[in-house]
This record gives C-alpha cells, structure tokens and sequence, in this order.
C-alpha cells in the first residue's frame, strides 16, 4: 500500500497555546483510520489543517503526493478531500433535497460547463436522490431540514460531505449525540457510503471505532501516542492509562 496522505511534523499553536507539538501519521488509499483521544486533545484541530480551515504553525499535509499546506480549503476539496463538521452546518430552512443538491452542482459547476448541457439538471438530480437514498434519507427528502431528528440531521451533513464526490472523507464525532438505536444504524450507513473510499473518522465512542476502523491513531498531547490495529491499540498499556482507562 501506498502513502496516499501523509502528515509530518504538525504543529499548531492559538497565541501561545500549543495544541498540537508534532503529529505524524499516514494513510492508505481506501484504509478507514480512526483518531481517537481525550476531550480537548487537538483531534478536531488536526482536522481543521487537514481540510485548510486553518494554517498549521509549521509541518507538511501531502495528498496523493501534492502538498497541501499553501492551498486552500476549496482547492483542496476539488482534489478530493471532504470533511462532515462537528457541528451540525445544513441550511434548516432548505430540504434535505436541495441542501445535497446544492453540493451536487457547485462540484458539476467546478468540472466542466456543465449547465449549458442539455439533460445536466436532470443528472443533478438523479445524483441528488441516489445519495439521499445512499444515507437513507430518500423517504423525507423533501422535508426541511428543520424538521428533521438529530440522527436525520446527522445523516444529511454526511449527505452534503459525499455531494462532492470525496475520494477521502473526514468525519468528526458523526455519531456523538445519537441514541444507540441511531448510532447502529449511522455504523452501517457509513460502513456503506464509505466504501471504496478513504476515511479518516474522529470518534468518542469505542463501539463505533472498533466496528469501523482498519488502524487508529491515539492523539494525546498533541502528539500520536500510538497507530495501529485496533487489537493492538485495545491492549496497549500506554493507550489504556492514557485514555481507554478513563472510560
Ligand atoms: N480557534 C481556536 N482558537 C483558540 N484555541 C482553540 C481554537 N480551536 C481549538 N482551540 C483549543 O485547542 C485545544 C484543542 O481543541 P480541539 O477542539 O482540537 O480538541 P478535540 O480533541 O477535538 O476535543 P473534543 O474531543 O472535545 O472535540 C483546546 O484547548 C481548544 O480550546
Ligand atoms: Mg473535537
């Protein structure tokens, strides 16, 4: 397997605050890799540099063997890099309908001149409802948002993430909140949507990590304490008196 991203040496300091002091790791195309780690550790920190929302204070992101650090998020996306939020971003007053389908088009828009096309509205909207379907939302899709359950509204940010067609997606906490009912049903949904791609997942929940994850990264300090298989990360002793032991 190739390295297919690979982030070396991160460091991000907010005026003086060191959150992140040297975080590498890397990943393989299609691998699902998890980070894990306690509450204000820097998971969605390193998060926010890997998707451009913010500048890392020094170190390198390389995406299929580009480097990232100087472009921006929008550039980054067009290569194929996606992230759902922690916090819920749908336009409530929009459909679930129109809120992926407003991703569907801007990411058709940025390929080619593709309105002037004949037929294109109606693929836009094929696209739409397949991946409604796809986070099993095909049944309310012209419900606001609004009206949506927290699960639903959960399963549309993850709708608008694949509406660009992501070859790597980036999920933080996708199932924090939910009930257990609804956090089964988010594992195999995107169990489901990820497959075939490459999906780095921020996640509290030890259930979900461990049905979904190849590898995971154990960030604490603002450093990696340990990558790899979950059996391994599940009986590392650093990893238990630092985090799993806290549970
Ligand atoms: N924009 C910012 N400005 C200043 N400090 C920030 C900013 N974003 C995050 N921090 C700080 O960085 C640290 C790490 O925060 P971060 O949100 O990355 O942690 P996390 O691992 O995602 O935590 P959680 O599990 O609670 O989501 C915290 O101390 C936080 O207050
Ligand atoms: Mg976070």
């Amino acid at each position: 397997m190739t390295d297919y991203l690979c982030i070396r040496e991160i460091h991000k300091d907010f005026s003086g605050l060191k959150v992140l002091t040297g975080v590498d790791f890397t990943v393989s195309e299609k691998q699902r890799q998890a980070v894990i780690g306690p509450n204000g550790a820097g998971k969605t920190t390193l998060f926010n540099i890997i998707s451009g929302r913010f500048k890392a204070s020094s170190g390198s992101i390389l995406f299929k063997g580009q480097d990232l650090s100087a472009k921006p998020a929008h550039v980054r996306n067009r290569l194929g890099l996606a992230r759902s939020f922690q916090i819920t971003n749908v336009f409530q007053e929009l459909t679930v309908f129109e809120n992926i389908r407003s991703g569907v088009r801007s990411r058709n828009g940025l390929r080619y001149n593709f309105f002037r096309k004949p037929d294109n509205n109606r693929r836009i909207n094929e696209r739409t409802e397949a991946i409604a379907e796809e986070v099993g939302l095909k049944g309310v899709m012209h419900v606001p948002a609004s009206a949506l359950s927290y699960g639903q509204q959960r399963a549309l940010e993850i709708g608008i993430t694949l509406s660009t067609e992501p070859e790597l997606i980036l999920l933080d906490e996708p199932t924090a909140g939910m009930t257990r009912e609804e956090t089964a049903q988010a594992i195999s949904m995107i169990d489901r949507v990820t497959a075939g791609r490459t999906l780095i997942i921020i996640e509290h929940d030890m259930d979900v990590v461990f049905s979904l994850a190849d590898t995971i990264s154990v960030l604490h300090y603002g450093r990696i304490l340990a990558s790899d298989v979950p059996e391994k990360i599940r009986n590392d002793q650093r990893v238990k008196d630092a985090y799993l032991g806290e549970e």
